[in-house]
C-alpha cells in the first residue's frame, strides 16, 4: 500500500505526517507493506531539508525528519499512490483540480478524516506561526497516523 501526503511547501506538515506514520508502521511491523511519501503543490522549497523548527520538535517525539522536498507530479504520483492524503481544504482543492480522471479523485482525503478524538478539520499550516504550531501539527498527526495505519492494517488483511 502506498500513501502519499500532500502540503503547501512539503517541509513541515507533509514530511512531519511522513515520519510520524513511517516510525508507527515500523514500530507494528507494517513498516514493509507500506511505501510513504510525501511532496508539495508549490514548488518554492524544492530540494530543501525540512523546516527546522518542524525537525526539532519531530526530533523530540522521536521522529526523524530527513526528506527532501518535492513538488506533487501528477503524471506520476496519481498513478503510483493508492492514497493521496492532503493536511488542508486549499491542498485538498488544489490535488483535486490535478488529478487526471475520477479514479485518482478517489484516492484524494482529507488527513482529518482519521481523526477519531480531535475536532480539529484540517492540519493548520505552522510555517508563520509560533512553536505550539508545530506540537500542535504532531498532536494532530499522531492520531491521524495511528488510525490510518489500523485502516491499512485491515485493508492488508483483505476481507474475511
Ligand atoms: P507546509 O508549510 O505546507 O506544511 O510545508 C509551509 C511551508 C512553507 C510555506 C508555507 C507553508 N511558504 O509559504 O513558504
Amino acid at each position: 500500500m502506498k500513501v502519499l501526503f500532500v502540503c503547501l511547501g512539503n517541509i513541515c506538515r507533509s514530511p512531519a505526517a511522513e515520519a510520524v506514520l513511517r516510525a508507527l508502521a515500523q514500530r507494528s511491523g507494517l513498516g514493509a507493506a507500506l511505501t510513504i511519501a510525501s511532496c508539495g503543490t508549490g514548488d518554492w522549497h524544492v530540494g530543501h531539508l525540512p523546516d527546522p523548527r518542524m525537525r526539532e520538535h519531530g526530533k523530540r517525539r522521536g521522529y526523524d525528519l530527513v526528506s527532501r522536498a518535492r513538488q506533487i507530479d501528477p503524471k506520476v504520483d496519481f498513478d503510483t499512490y493508492d492514497l493521496i492524503l492532503t493536511m488542508d481544504d486549499k491542498n485538498y482543492r488544489d490535488v483535486l483540480q490535478l488529478a487526471p480522471n475520477e479514479a485518482a479523485k478517489k484516492k484524494v482525503r482529507g488527513m482529518c478524516a482519521y481523526l477519531s478524538t480531535r475536532a480539529e478539520k484540517e492540519v493548520p499550516d505552522p510555517y508563520f506561526g509560533g512553536p505550539e504550531g508545530f506540537d500542535l501539527v504532531l498532536d494532530i498527526l499522531e492520531e491521524a497516523c495511528g488510525n490510518l495505519l489500523e485502516d491499512a492494517r485491515r485493508r492488508l488483511a483483505g476481507p474475511r
